[in-house]
């Protein structure tokens, strides 16, 4: 499964399966986790400058020795930068933090900065996403996109955009199926990136995850996981845990689709994403 790829709409290959570094503490938590999903076999790794772990996630490829054109490796501008200049000032820190030539995909975090959910920052995206323009065309980022942004913030950048996202990174799991912003994109083939497919851990001991996780002989996590690439999701489930990153990327099984539809109509959110 590890090897499972989906194709960004400009042709650049995305394996499904990454590890996410949400909450990974930085220094040698990250830079341990990371080495051991290496190892395991992954073969993308999702990190951000608002994590500040950019630095161990790139000692850690370093050190595992793979070639750097075998990793996929995204990571993310902080949400509150909103201004071009600020944007490619930004950048330049988290390749000198990753200590890397290139990143595989660049990301604007999220629509609003963190300390202001929800307000409006609309010419700052433009902004920050001409900058992506530039640096997309510089090479140093081999695919551009957002995270976060919902229909319409996506509509907003791309009345000025020459390049439409390649990707949009969302909280999507079991309890929040993200409908509108899945369809929306899928139609301007902008490639699904769930984040927090376990709604980070609450998720697993959900009456109705774990009755399903029993019907198909799978665990919980493997249930949840599933459920995020039969939507047609990359997906990036967290775990420090070498074991837990093994049985995560073990997910070789479909779910029918009478039981997609019941997930898909299930709305229990613990997080209230967007
Ligand atoms: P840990 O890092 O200690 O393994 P999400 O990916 O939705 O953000 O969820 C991450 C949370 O789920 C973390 O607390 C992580 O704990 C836990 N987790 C990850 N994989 C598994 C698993 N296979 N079984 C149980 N818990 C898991």
């Amino acid at each position: 499964m590890l090897n499972l790829t989906r194709r960004l709409h400009n042709d650049t290959t995305l394996p499904v399966i990454g590890l996410g570094t949400w909450q990974m503490p930085p220094g040698e938590v990250t830079y341990h986790a990371v080495k051991d999903a290496l190892e395991a076999g992954y073969i993308h790794i999702d990190t951000a400058a608002g994590y500040q772990n950019e630095e161990a996630v790139g000692r850690a490829i370093k050190d595992s020795k793979i070639p750097r054109e075998s990793v996929f490796v995204t990571t993310k501008l902080e949400s509150h930068v909103k201004t071009y200049q600020g944007a490619l000032d930004a950048f330049d820190a988290s390749l000198k933090a990753l200590d890397m030539p290139y990143v595989d995909l660049y990301l604007i975090h999220a629509p609003w900065p963190w300390s202001d959910i929800g307000s409006n920052h609309d010419a700052g995206n433009i902004e920050a996403w001409k900058a992506l323009e530039t640096i997309y065309a510089s090479g140093r980022a081999k695919a551009i996109g957002v995270s976060n942004f919902s229909p319409r913030d996506i509509d907003n950048i791309l009345t000025e955009a020459t390049v439409v996202p390649h990707a949009n990174q969302i909280g999507l799991f079991v309890g929040n199926p993200q409908t509108e912003t899945v369809d929306y994109c899928r139609e301007k083939q902008i490639q699904i990136i769930a984040y927090s497919p376990l709604a980070i851990g609450y998720a697993l001991d959900d009456p109705l995850v774990t009755e399903m996780a029993r019907k198909y002989a799978v665990t919980p996590a493997q249930l949840l996981i599933r459920y995020t690439i039969e939507r047609g999701a990359a997906t990036l489930p967290k775990s420090t845990h070498a074991a837990r990153m093994k049985e995560n990327a073990a997910v070789d099984f479909s779910l029918q689709d009478a039981d997609m539809q019941t997930l898909n109509q299930y709305v229990n959110d613990p997080r209230k994403f967007n």
